[in-house]
């Protein structure tokens, strides 16, 4: 062998271990992002501000506030503005009127506007109603959800309020959807409270139209110790049903429609067995009656099933204590927000695959100023389906009591593109909940 020769051999070798290094490079890239490339971050938007008279309605939006009622709640400078709403199925025309709650808060040098909350009701069903907040002012519309399916649910986690907040909005404004379900992190305040303001103004269009149900996020959070208490200004801005659904915290709660029940929980409250939100849960969870409500879903902001490198863990203590009830009850569906990507699981449990499990969605990926979760562990769990790190948001459509169909819409710059798409069978036709019923027993209603 030469001199060159003998020199030329560690090279060879050090070729082909960079050649190596960059097909599994690739592959890896490829298992985990596909061919599109990824988005930087969008900057927040801008809200120029323009004079309103101080009893105009600000940052309108609407939830389900038990069966046939819905809440209003909107914000005023104006602190005599009065807490009512007026309403009808016409234009113009309002020959009914609610007069509901007023609160206000203060937090550190910021003083909010008055919050109003008002309960309208009874209301028919799949009907557009007409109305008026502060008995004055402009005209607003929202279309009340149909009593049967087929209902669909528009999901988006993680908002904020940037650029892609606004493309995320503008997509599901342009699907047919009943209610909004969203799983956390809704402003990115984050102790700047006019960020508050300036979200509500920015989703009102869609929020004043169509209910929105929302559990809490840690950008909710927003504690100050020994001086502001935790998801002091989201309680007094998001006012859920928790009081028509048995909860004493607006924290977690659930609500039903059509033929869904559906449970909101709080990630960042107390979850373990001696804590108020367990036994809230189940005794929540004891009462529902897949005749009446076949499917069975839950919403929670951090995922507990995860196989992005963000926020790795972080949902463990929650599952390790409260995934039981689910599983007893035969949840469907979870979704859950947190890491900024996207993330479907096939029926799972404990870790592991399981046909009696819940299929667990990631889906927070609304588009807020922290930009994506790019890194995916290696080695893609069996249990995860499907997973990308893009801005988007999630349609279910629970077509009749036994199927669904579920699909999740990238913002490819600025157009959607259904990326993701699968039809979920309910659990109440399995056998599983049949087969679980001396566990369920058991776990939900106690020796
Ligand atoms: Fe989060």
């Amino acid at each position: 062998m030469s001199k060159d020769q003998r020199n030329m051999k560690p090279n060879l070798k050090t070729l082909v271990i960079l050649v190596s290094f960059a097909v599994v490079l690739i592959i890896k890239v490829n298992a985990t992002t596909g061919d599109y490339i990824r988005p930087p971050p969008r900057r927040n938007l801008q809200f120029p501000w323009s004079p309103k008279h101080s009893s105009h309605p600000q940052q309108v939006h609407i939830s389900l506030a038990g069966d046939k009622h819905m809440r209003v709640t909107w914000i005023t400078d104006d602190k005599s503005a009065p807490a009512v709403v007026k309403y009808g199925t016409s234009p113009g025309k309002y020959n009914s009127l609610a007069e509901g709650e007023s609160t206000s808060y203060s937090y550190l040098f910021y003083n909010s506007g008055k919050i109003h909350h008002t309960v309208i009701g009874p209301l028919e069903d799949d009907t557009v109603y007409y109305y008026q907040c502060g008995g004055k002012g402009p005209e607003f519309k929202f279309k009340t959800p149909p009593s049967e399916f087929p209902i669909t649910f528009a999901v988006a986690g993680d908002l904020g309020q940037t650029g892609w907040t606004k493309s995320t909005l503008d997509h599901i404004d342009q699907c047919k959807y009943d209610v909004h379900m969203l799983p956390g992190d809704l402003s990115y305040a984050d102790y700047i409270q006019s960020r508050w303001d300036t979200f509500g103004e920015l989703v009102q269009p869609l929020a004043s139209a169509r209910p929105w149900m929302v559990t809490q996020g840690n950008h909710e959070k927003e504690h100050i110790p020994l001086i502001k208490e935790a998801f002091a200004s989201y309680n007094a801005r998001w006012k859920m049903p928790y009081e028509e659904s048995g909860s004493n915290s607006n924290l977690y709660y659930s609500f039903d429609v059509a033929g869904a029940h559906i449970v909101m929980l709080g990630s960042y409250t107390d979850y373990d067995q001696y804590s108020d939100q367990y036994s809230w849960l189940k005794a929540d969870l004891a009462k529902v009656d897949r005749e009446r409500t076949p499917w069975l879903l839950a919403l929670f902001h951090v995922p507990w099933y995860n196989s992005n490198e963000a926020h790795q863990g972080e949902g463990d203590d929650m599952m390790a204590s409260m995934e039981p009830l689910l599983y007893a009850a035969g949840v469907d569906i979870v979704l859950a927000g947190h890491v900024h990507a996207y993330e479907r699981s096939q029926r799972v449990y404990n870790g592991r695959s399981d046909p009696c499990g819940a299929v667990h969605i990631t889906i927070g990926d609304g588009g807020n100023r922290e930009g994506l979760a790019h890194r995916f562990k290696n080695q893609q769990p069996e249990w995860s389906v499907f997973r990308e790190a893009s801005f988007g948001h999630g349609e279910l459509k629970i077509v009749n009591s036994t199927h669904a169909f579920w699909s999740w819409h990238r913002n490819d710059d600025d157009e959607q593109v259904r990326s993701d798409q699968v039809w979920i069978t309910t659990l109440r036709n399995s056998g599983c909940i049949a087969e679980k019923g001396h566990v369920m027993r058991k776990i939900l209603l106690g020796p």
